[in-house]
């Protein structure tokens, strides 16, 4: 099949394009570079022995979408990963995330009724539950209201998706993600943050390699058992395994609804001490950190309840904590 992944140059979308390619699929990728670098093209070909085709454009220009559609009307489906994903700056900057993130969506949903493209999986976020009262957490769990401009585009996403399917031939799945760590296991791609990181597991690397003086440990004194927030990390391959899964459920008719939502997570919850210590004896490396005062914004604790998508999709996350922290610290190596 010939499949569209956007953002497929970004983190999770360059893990999916080798799997993907892996699993005998054709893959497009569409990316503005805004967040990424075109080597991961070299990258994705190293792996998987293919260079995926590959155009550089932003796909909230409705017109270059417009044009690329009617280019390409023989995709059958399409992986939409590309959008900003920065909790912090979308505060800061509310209409870029809503330019980007929305329009984007819009404009592929376009081109694909204009076209007749069915298919579409969408990167969605736990970060829709917020807080949830019952852990671990249902696909039917309320949808809280959104904490930031970023979350409140992954809830609107999953609204403008809903309401799309209602009335055109297009399905759509949206894949809650929990938290995304860890490499491909050749560390040829990874995650690659601009500047300093905000997300958990690329500080630890960094700071172990020394380019962060320590860790900030936010909060001890939450409701858990070592005071240190909780959170189900899943690792980036197994979650890329899911969206191959996903797709070809789409296309080979498989969905019993025309929007499917699925949580996608190990099922099981570490707090920041317990992965920090699973980066110390995976690696061997001692870790600088300090207990400071919580991130405003972060929930407590969050972790999936896997059945639906371990039942419905046949997938299932492989990999444990130590394969997904040691991956990130060969990743960090290979950097250097
Ligand atoms: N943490 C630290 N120190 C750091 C960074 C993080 O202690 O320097 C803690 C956080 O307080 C949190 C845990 O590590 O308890 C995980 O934090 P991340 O920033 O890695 O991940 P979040 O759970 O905050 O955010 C992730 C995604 C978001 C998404 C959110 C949904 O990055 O895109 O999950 O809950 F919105």
């Amino acid at each position: 099949m010939k499949i569209l992944v956007t953002g497929g140059t970004g983190y999770i979308g360059s893990h999916t394009a080798v799997e993907l390619q892996n699993s005998g699929h054709e893959v497009v990728i569409v990316d503005n570079l805004s967040n990424s670098d075109n080597n991961v093209l070299n990258g994705i070909e190293k792996i998987s022995g293919i260079r995926p085709e590959f155009e550089e454009f932003d796909l909230s220009d409705q017109a270059k979408t417009a044009d690329f559609f009617k280019r390409h009307n023989d995709i059958e489906g399409i992986i939409h990963f590309a959008a900003h994903k920065a909790v912090g700056e979308s505060v800061e900057k509310p209409l870029m995330y809503y330019r980007n993130n929305i329009f984007s969506l819009v404009n592929i949903l376009q081109g694909m009724k204009d076209n007749e493209i069915e298919n579409l999986v969408f990167s969605s976020s736990c970060t829709v539950y917020g807080q949830p009262e019952q852990l671990p957490v249902t696909e039917n769990a309320p949808v809280q209201k959104a904490e930031s401009p970023y979350g409140n585009t992954k809830q609107i996403s999953e609204e403008i998706i809903s309401d799309t399917v209602k009335s055109t031939k297009i399905k759509g799945i949206a894949l809650r993600y929990f938290n995304p760590i860890g490499a491909h296991e050749s560390a040829i791609i990874g995650e690659l943050p601009i500047g300093v990181p905000n997300n958990l597991m690329p500080f630890i690397t960094q700071t172990a390699i020394g380019k962060r003086e320590f860790l900030r440990v936010f909060g001890d004194d939450y409701n858990t058992p070592d005071g240190t927030a909780i959170r189900d990390y899943i690792h980036v391959v197994d979650l890329a395994k899911a969206h191959v899964v996903a797709v070809e459920r789409m296309v080979n008719d498989k969905m019993k609804k025309d929007f499917e939502v699925f949580n996608l997570g190990t099922g099981k919850g570490y707090s920041v001490l317990e992965v920090i210590k699973s980066f110390e004896r995976s690696t061997g490396q001692k870790l600088n950190y300090q207990i400071v005062g919580r991130r405003p914004g972060d929930v407590e604790k969050v972790w999936a309840d896997t059945q639906f998508a371990n039942e419905e999709l046949g997938w299932k996350a492989e990999k444990g904590i130590d394969e997904m922290t040691l991956s990130a610290w060969e990743w960090e190596k290979a950097l250097e």
